[in-house]
């Protein structure tokens, strides 16, 4: 007998494709399998705070998001009710409105939470379970792929067809002007978006963050392909992406964000500095949050459905503090205690990375290529 009436779900952090997709497999899961009830929590923790701010989650309204990007339950990376940011004057100040979000869960009366969002999302989840035994359960999102513990966070496998097709439009204008292409994407400090997108479209330089570069390993690369005949050059250049001797670019700082650092703007930096030590134009696109927007690929819309139908059986099997993830491609959970503070990078060592680099890719390091 399940002692489990009413589960709330929210969506935290930045979106990205696929958001839709775990709340339609929770919610037609819980009522299917469990009869349980599901509460859409607004604007993640934000609507536990305010308001409360919530919606009936049924098999009606969530018809059809399979498909749809972004979420309908609304999201923030900004507010963590532990040390929740609001303005005081001018000032910024810090309240703990963690008791104010459990009196809500209790007024709601809800069981506890499942909670989709990525690695800002996941400490905060901790910290409730940790510090106030809420009972939750977590799913991994990023299109940055870089949530430890879990093989593949969904919504990576999105952005990277997104910046795939992105750098194969790149490369008309690279072949028939001759040109050096640059694209920019997200990530924050890891490069998986950067090196599966490069590797799938062919780009012939792949700079992340993991493997610092240098501008001479690049012209290097440059011009041994016009020596070759290959009068163009595609570079796929991850936001994080940082020169030896330098540091990442910062394109602003937001300051009620838990994670204040906006990278961006790497993309023009190298444009600018190749220009002058090339005989090619140089020109770059920032594919920005075009990388989270849009229709979930089939591969995405699957292991939202099984993220969300596995997350919905672990509450049921009272696995709290647990997070659900993706290891040899079996769903599994781990305590969401073993994954703060951690990060997924790309090992410059990995069998990836070396067969980038056999097929000829730069990953800008004189060194191995
Ligand atoms: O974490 C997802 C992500 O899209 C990063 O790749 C990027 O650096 C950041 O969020 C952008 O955040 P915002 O939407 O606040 O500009």
């Amino acid at each position: 007998m399940i002692n489990i009436k009413r589960i709330g779900v929210l969506t935290g952090g930045g979106d990205c494709s696929g958001l839709n997709a775990v709340i339609r497999a929770v919610v037609k899961c819980a009522i299917s399998r469990y009869g349980i009830e599901c509460l859409g929590v607004l604007d993640s923790f934000d609507g536990l705070i305010e308001g409360p701010s919530t919606i009936p989650l049924t098999w009606h309204n969530t018809k059809g998001l399979l498909f749809q990007g972004g979420t309908i339950l609304g999201s923030t990376n900004k507010g963590d009710p532990f040390k929740y940011k609001t303005l005081d004057g001018d000032k910024i100040v810090e309240k703990n409105l963690s008791e104010v979000v459990m009196a809500n869960i209790e007024k709601l009366e809800l069981d506890g939470l499942i909670i989709i969002g990525g690695d800002g999302t996941m400490a905060i989840a901790n910290n409730f379970w940790q510090k106030k035994k809420l009972k939750l359960v977590g799913v991994p999102k990023t299109i940055d792929n870089d949530i430890w513990g879990t093989e593949e966070t969904f919504g990576f496998h999105t952005a990277v067809e997104i910046a795939t097709d992105a750098i194969d439009r790149l490369q008309t204008t690279a072949t028939s002007h001759h040109r050096v292409m640059i694209l920019e994407t997200m990530g924050r400090n890891a490069g998986w978006i950067a090196l599966y997108a490069g590797l799938a479209s062919g780009a012939d330089v792949i700079l992340i963050p993991e493997i610092p570069f240098t501008i001479d390993a690049i012209v290097a690369k440059i011009e041994q392909r016009r020596t070759e005949g290959r009068r163009s050059t595609i570079i796929c250049v991850a936001e994080g992406a940082a020169p030896k001797e330098g540091k990442q670019i910062i394109w602003k700082t937001v300051r009620d964000s838990a994670e204040p650092v906006r990278l961006g703007g790497i993309a023009q930096w190298l444009c600018e500095q190749l220009e002058n030590r090339v005989d090619s134009e140089c020109r770059y696109t920032v594919l920005g949050h075009i990388q989270r927007g849009g229709i979930p690929t089939g591969y995405d819309r699957i292991l939202c459905t099984r993220f969300g139908t596995a997350a919905v059986h672990a509450f049921v099997n009272r696995e709290f503090g647990k997070m659900v993830a993706l290891r040899e491609n079996e769903i599994k959970t781990i305590p969401i205690e073993e994954i703060a503070g951690k990060s997924r990078l790309v090992d410059p060592d990995s069998e990836t990375i070396r067969s980038a680099r056999d097929t000829g890719v730069s990953f800008g390091s004189v060194a191995k290529n």
